[in-house]
């Protein structure tokens, strides 16, 4: 009896450490050879090769390819749903895509990774209990947080905002914006002009008086 006990337990290790082993070095060459394979900008590198060395593809990217052992009935459904939920929240692929076009990400990209990299969630705790070498350091943190700062400052701040501000993940609205007189004049008539219901009775200003805010 007590032998079938160290025995089982001894097959579970080898089982644990096995599959270990297989996903550091999976992991090892897949982020090798993403950085090493294309040619992406430097901006768009520094990001790619944190969040590929802590291989956040796993669960974000519908291209990944994953180790053998994740086709083992047990761990399969695991990683299925893993996946399944990560992709819904959120997608390295399109993130990967803006930045090799030279693009600034998605503003809600940024807000959510750095919501993740601030909390330290990623990756989650039962991944890394297998994939040993994950888990960002704090070099990492701050490339992704400064890189995330960066592209919000060129391409979402809003212009004139104060320091403290530019980099929140909600801005400010602008004091002003640049309008057309003729375009304002052609919307309000619009907005009054009761043509555009089917029985010419009733306009947007029936419904909305911009006076109260309504
Ligand atoms: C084992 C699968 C797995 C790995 C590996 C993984 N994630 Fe996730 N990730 C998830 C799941 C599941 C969710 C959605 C549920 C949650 O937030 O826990 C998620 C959610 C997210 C979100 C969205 C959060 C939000 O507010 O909607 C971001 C951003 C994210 N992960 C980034 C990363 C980064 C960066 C890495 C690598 C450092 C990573 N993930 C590694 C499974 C994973
Ligand atoms: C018969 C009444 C009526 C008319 C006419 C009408 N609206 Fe509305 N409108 C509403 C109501 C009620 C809501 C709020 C709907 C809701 O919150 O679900 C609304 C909502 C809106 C919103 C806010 C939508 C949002 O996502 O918050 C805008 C913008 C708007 N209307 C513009 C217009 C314009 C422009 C016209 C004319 C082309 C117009 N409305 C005509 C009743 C009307």
């Amino acid at each position: 009896m007590k032998k079938l006990l160290i025995a089982s337990i001894a097959v579970v290790l080898v089982g644990y450490l096995g599959i270990s082993g297989i996903a550091y070095v999976h992991d090892k060459d897949y982020a090798e050879r993403t950085v090493a394979s294309r040619a992406v900008s430097s901006q768009a590198l520094g990001i790619r090769a944190v969040l590929d060395r802590n291989a956040c593809y796993y669960c974000h990217s519908r291209k990944a390819v994953l180790p053998n052992y994740a086709k083992l009935p047990g761990i399969r459904e695991l990683a299925e749903h893993d996946r399944q939920t990560g992709l819904i929240h959120f997608s390295i692929d399109s993130l990967y895509a803006a930045l090799e076009s030279g693009m600034p990400a998605p503003e809600a990209d940024l807000a959510k990774l750095e919501t993740v990299v601030s909390e330290r969630a990623m990756p989650p705790k039962l991944f890394r209990l297998v994939h040993w070498t994950t888990g960002l350091s704090a070099d990492d943190r701050r490339v992704l947080l400064d890189s995330i700062a960066s592209q919000r400052h060129t391409a979402y701040a809003t212009p004139g905002v104060a320091p403290e501000f530019a980099n929140e993940p909600v801005q400010p609205l602008p004091n002003y914006l640049a309008t057309d007189a003729n375009k304002v004049a052609l919307g309000k008539q619009f907005f009054n002009d009761t043509r555009l219901s089917v029985d010419n009775t009733v306009s947007c200003a029936s419904c909305h008086a911009l006076s109260t805010g309504a």
